[in-house]
């Protein structure tokens, strides 16, 4: 099957790469020429576990091309996936539709034969009936289906989400459409099943509104999950009960689950943030009240300057404090930084304590953080270290901000040697806290003592 993607971002280029993998003929679409170039000579344009190789087996096959030109992307295409950026708007919060009806505005008079229209950005309930409506008035000979395939991939797992999905949930209202989309997932659904029948991927077919609602409400239920836990680690704190332990007794229950329950210094990223801001931007609009949504999104902001005000009550009396940073990503896994906790505490201690340095590392994130550092103009009082334990030395305090798996090795003996203080705020409660104070070092995790 042709497939052509509109956006090769964290959900376009994961998808494209996937879908040919698959077997399928894919051309993944970019304005951007300079990353189109860069694909076409099989560089990756963003850190995700396993897809540089996926990308060069799939370019030797010839089962994935590259464009910028929409028209050559998508003739011939049975599905067109559209995959682009939603934004919050500065002030609303609303998602951004800019970069989606551009898309379908491009996109509508190429439209000259049947093509499923299939829409992975996520996006307010009811686009999918603008964006038909907008197909249709641009171009009356269109034959197309627009329906909602909504995208639950998580950075820096996207390649194992992608070939091992839970769901597979298709928005339609109308049968040819769902038929050509469970045809393009068939290899994928073949694969997941096992010798007795059973496939470990359902596929739910609901109507594109539901659809559309399914993808806010799954990732504001997860946001909600992990403020949640977030409370119950500022309880456990108070009173003498261990986060850790909690957490493993209340996710043993099934109709809990362990996943989502590890306490850290808030959610972020380009997903959480932005989309529990939008579900309360559209339940507004609807004059819906969502107080568990809003209780979630206001709790959230407020504890990343909580976490960043604990690293500068540990900071008083030090004259010059250096503080060494481990993790700039908003999670493990991804080089992403945006809305990224560590990011936004870093910039809440610079602006707070005018006379603090920082020294910061991260496996993959450096040269994304950096840029972000230079925009802000702050680079002047930050040293990228060119390894974890290079953080170490002078620093006062050390601060675990992304659960990167590799920081559990870090050498905590050494590092004392190195530190003139020796104080350790570990936001993501990554150390052992009898380690850590067995080495010498007054220990704070969340929701541990
Ligand atoms: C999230 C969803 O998990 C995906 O299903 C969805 O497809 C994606 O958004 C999206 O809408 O595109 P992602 O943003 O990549 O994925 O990251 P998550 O793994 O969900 O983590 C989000 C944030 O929550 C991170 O800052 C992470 O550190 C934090 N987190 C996660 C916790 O603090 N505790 C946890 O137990 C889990």
């Amino acid at each position: 099957m042709k497939i052509a993607i509109i956006g090769t971002g964290y959900v376009g280029l994961p998808t494209g790469v996937g879908l040919a993998e698959l077997g399928h003929q894919v051309v993944c679409i970019d304005r951007e020429l300079s990353k189109i170039e860069k694909l076409r000579q099989g560089v990756v344009t963003l850190y995700e576990d396993g897809l540089a190789e996926l990308l060069t087996k799939n370019m030797a096959s010839g089962n994935i091309s590259f464009t910028t030109s929409m028209a050559d992307g998508v003739k011939d295409a049975a599905v067109v996936i559209i995959a682009v950026g939603t934004p919050p708007h500065p002030v609303t919060h609303e998602a951004d539709l800019r970069y989606i009806y551009a898309a379908a505005c491009e996109l509508a008079p190429l439209l000259d034969h049947y093509t499923v229209v299939a829409n992975k950005s996520t996006v307010p309930v009811g686009t999918g009936d603008m964006v038909e409506n907008l197909i249709v008035k641009t171009n009356h000979q269109a034959q197309c289906d627009v329906i909602s395939l909504p995208e639950f991939l998580r950075e820096g797992f996207a390649v194992h989400d992608f070939f091992c999905p839970d769901r597979i949930i298709i928005g339609a209202n109308s049968e040819r459409a769902s038929k050509v989309i469970m045809d393009m997932y068939r290899p994928l659904l073949e694969r997941n099943t096992d010798n007795a029948g059973k496939c470990a991927t359902t596929v739910l077919l609901v109507s594109r509104r539901s659809s559309e609602t399914i993808k806010y409400a799954a990732n504001s239920f997860l946001a909600t999950k992990i403020h949640f836990i977030n409370e119950m680690a500022d309880f456990c704190e108070k009173t003498g009960a261990d986060i850790g332990e909690v957490a493993q007794g209340m996710g043993l229950d099934r109709r809990i689950g362990d996943s989502f329950l590890t306490p850290g210094p808030g959610f972020g990223g380009s997903c959480f943030p932005k989309d529990t801001m939008a579900l309360d931007f559209m339940a507004r609009q609807n004059n819906v009240e969502l107080k568990l949504v809003r209780a979630t999104i206001e709790g959230n902001r407020s504890r990343m300057e909580k976490m960043a005000d604990t690293i500068i009550s540990s900071l008083e009396h030090i004259e010059h404090p250096v503080v060494g940073v481990l993790g700039l990503a908003f999670k493990n896994g991804t080089d992403d930084c945006r809305v990224s906790p560590a990011m936004q505490i870093i910039e809440y201690l610079l602006c707070k304590t005018p006379k603090v340095r920082l020294k910061v590392f991260d496996p993959k994130a450096m040269d994304n953080a950096r840029l972000i550092f230079q925009e802000k103009g702050v680079t002047d009082r930050i040293s990228f270290c060119e390894s974890m334990s290079d953080v170490a030395y002078d620093a006062d305090v050390l601060a675990v901000l992304t659960e990167w798996n590799e920081f559990r090795q870090f050498d905590l003996n050494a590092a004392y040697k190195n530190m003139r203080h020796h104080q350790i705020i570990d936001c993501r409660n990554l150390f052992n806290p009898h380690q850590a104070r067995a080495a010498g070092f007054s220990y704070k995790g969340i929701g541990v003592h």
